[in-house]
């Protein structure tokens, strides 16, 4: 990281006492479902890759962005068909998520080691994941370089899918359990075998309260 040089410091503030300084920024928001991604390959081989390094994109059209290493099973399938699925893991998924993102495809099938029931998509070929909460189907549009490691890939939307039992109107319901988290502590070496793997899953869903004053405004501001 940079060293910061802010051009004038505010000495009158207090010192953030109760905050310690971890080694990875990412850590604090890192709170979100992991992305289990899918790929097949032309001969029908399947792979299944857990990625974080992602995030949607916009509304119409809705696309994910996913940062991928060239080095992964997981590009080489991606680049053979330009479709992958990204399936949302539930808290029973966890080891799966772990192992998906610890031993390459390259070298195990992960995708019978994982167990995991292909269903028939609804417009490609890559199969959705019967064990999951939802599963997405995309289509690669196009791939942009990122750094020494990661490509930038850009999938658009073509299907989503969410299984009724636990989504409301897209929405989870309170029977849910998706896997809300997962790593290693702050600071530990990468590929340190010994590391103890956390996860992390959902309390309660609620709604929001209309007579919060913030969400007034909100009202008041689109009138
Ligand atoms: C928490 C976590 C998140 C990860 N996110 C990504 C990611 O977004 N993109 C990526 O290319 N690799 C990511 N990886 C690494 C891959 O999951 C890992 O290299 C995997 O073995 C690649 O599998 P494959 O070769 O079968 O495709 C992540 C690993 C972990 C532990």
């Amino acid at each position: 990281m940079n060293e910061m040089r802010p051009a004038s410091r505010e000495t009158s503030w207090p010192a953030p006492d109760e905050f310690e300084t971890i080694a990875h920024a990412n850590k604090p928001f890192s709170l979100r479902v992991p992305a289990l991604v899918v790929t097949r390959g032309l001969d029908g081989t399947l792979n299944v890759m857990l990625s974080m390094w992602f995030t949607p994109m916009g509304i119409e059209p809705s696309c994910f962005l996913v940062a991928v290493d060239p080095k992964t099973k997981t590009y080489e399938l991606m680049m053979q068909t330009k479709e992958f699925v990204i399936a949302a893991p539930d808290e029973s998924m966890f080891a799966a998520a772990i192992y998906a993102g610890a031993v390459t495809g390259h070298k195990e099938n992960k995708w019978d080691a994982c167990g995991f029931t292909p269903l028939e998509p609804k417009v490609g070929s890559v199969p959705l994941v019967r064990e999951a909460l939802a599963n997405v189907e995309l289509v690669v549009d196009r791939t942009m370089p990122f750094d020494a490691r990661f490509l930038l890939v850009v999938g658009m939307v073509k299907a989503c899918h969410v299984k009724s039992e636990f989504f409301r109107s897209g929405i989870y319901k309170d029977g849910a359990n998706p896997l809300l988290w997962l790593g290693k502590a702050s600071g530990e070496q990468q590929g340190n075998k010994t590391a103890v793997n956390y996860g992390a899953g959902m309390g309660r869903t609620w709604a929001s309260d209309d007579t919060s004053p913030l969400l007034q405004r909100i009202k008041a501001a689109k009138k």
